[in-house]
């Protein structure tokens, strides 16, 4: 059985999460019971959801133990198997976790899935094809709910999960304007993404600025907004917003490492009745299937070219994951490890 490199989450951070909070070990892989398959990691996804996990407090999901494999999504292949639902070859999407290869039970729903590569390639099973895609479509469509011609608002555009966003709310007939951070990631949004405005976080780094570079963008005010990071960008878009707006909240990555993110003016709520709704995409896996269809025709059909950004080698994994904190990805983070 092969060697297997994992990293650890060896410490909780205080405050920013840092290299030292992961260790680096090499495993045995273990002997596969009946029922059992190993699977060889081509691609882990590094996500920001994981920083939540590495802190021991109250949240939605249970903390990531110390001293075990860090939490994650995979791609990869069927290298050995034990179990009559998987064969040799077959390519599979799971949580293996940040590590050269898993062994998954076989029997347990919604384990391991395979996936068709003939229009899709295997990476972007991580990325626009599964859950960041379904998180855009979520809040897009079931929270949000746009009619053809509204504009709708999406920060940290270019991400997984903004990129996403875009195509599904064009496919809608929406304006559609992002905010993004520097001059290359809006204009990719502009140019490639094809976002009708693009609004620089790091060129109007303030509410004010934030604000008239948005009124700028969205001369008919905002009608549905999907909330990435909070903070300034989140009261800037209610200052810009109309009656009855509808803002899916989906993440707040501005505040990961434990920043206060104060709403300077939560009157607009209520005077422009607006409706504001969280949401967490893994409980809500009745859309699953329907979401993946059309994203993976958007993909297919060229309507959707998401970008990567790609380390190299498991021991790449928590620097890429720092960087993804601090915007230095460009696109889907992963870390290809074959
Ligand atoms: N609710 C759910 O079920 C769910 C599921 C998946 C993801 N999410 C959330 O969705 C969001 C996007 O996730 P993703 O996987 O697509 O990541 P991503 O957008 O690919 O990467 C994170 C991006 O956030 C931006 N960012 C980081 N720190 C920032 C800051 N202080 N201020 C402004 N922007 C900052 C950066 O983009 P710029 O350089 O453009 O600023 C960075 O590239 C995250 O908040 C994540 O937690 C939620």
């Amino acid at each position: 059985m092969p060697q297997n490199r994992q990293i650890l989450l060896d410490s909780r951070p205080q405050g920013e999460a840092s290299a030292s909070n992961f260790k680096l070990v090499t495993a045995d892989t273990p002997a596969l019971q009946d029922g059992q398959v190993l699977v060889r990691h081509h691609y882990l996804s590094l996500d920001p959801y994981m920083r939540g996990r590495m802190n021991d407090s109250k949240s939605y999901a249970a903390s990531q133990p110390l001293g075990e494999v860090m939490i994650g999504g995979t791609v990869g292949e069927v290298v050995e198997s034990r179990s009559p639902k998987f064969a040799v070859g077959d390519q599979v999407v799971g949580m293996g976790g940040w590590q050269e290869y898993s062994v998954v039970d076989a029997a347990q729903p919604g384990a391991l899935r395979k996936v068709d590569t003939t229009h899709v390639p295997l990476s972007h099973y991580l990325g626009a094809v599964g859950m960041p895609g379904v998180t855009a479509w979520y809040g897009l469509v079931k929270i949000i709910a746009p009619k053809a011609g509204e504009t709708v608002v999406v920060s940290a555009a270019t991400g997984a999960v903004g990129s996403a966003y875009g195509a599904l709310a064009k496919a809608r007939g929406c304006r559609v304007v992002g905010i993004a951070g520097g001059p290359d990631k809006c204009r990719y949004a502009r140019e490639e993404l094809g976002f009708d405005a693009c609004v620089d976080h790091r060129e109007h780094g303030d509410l004010k600025s934030m604000s008239r570079a948005l009124k700028e963008a969205c001369p008919h005010g905002i009608d549905g907004h999907f909330e990435n990071v909070g903070g300034y960008i989140l009261d800037a878009v209610l200052l810009r917003a109309n009656a009855f707006a509808r803002v899916a909240v989906c993440g707040m990555i501005a505040g990961y490492d434990g920043q206060p993110l104060p709403l300077q003016n939560p009157a607009l709520i209520l005077i422009n009745r607006i409706k504001i709704e969280g949401f967490i995409v893994s409980e809500h896996m009745e859309v699953w299937p329907e979401a993946l269809k059309e994203l993976g025709t958007l993909v297919a059909t060229g309507k959707l070219r998401p970008r990567e950004t790609i380390a190299q080698g498991i021991e790449a994994a928590p620097e890429a994951f720092l960087g993804l904190l601090k915007g230095r990805n460009f696109g889907k983070q992963l870390v290809k490890l074959v």
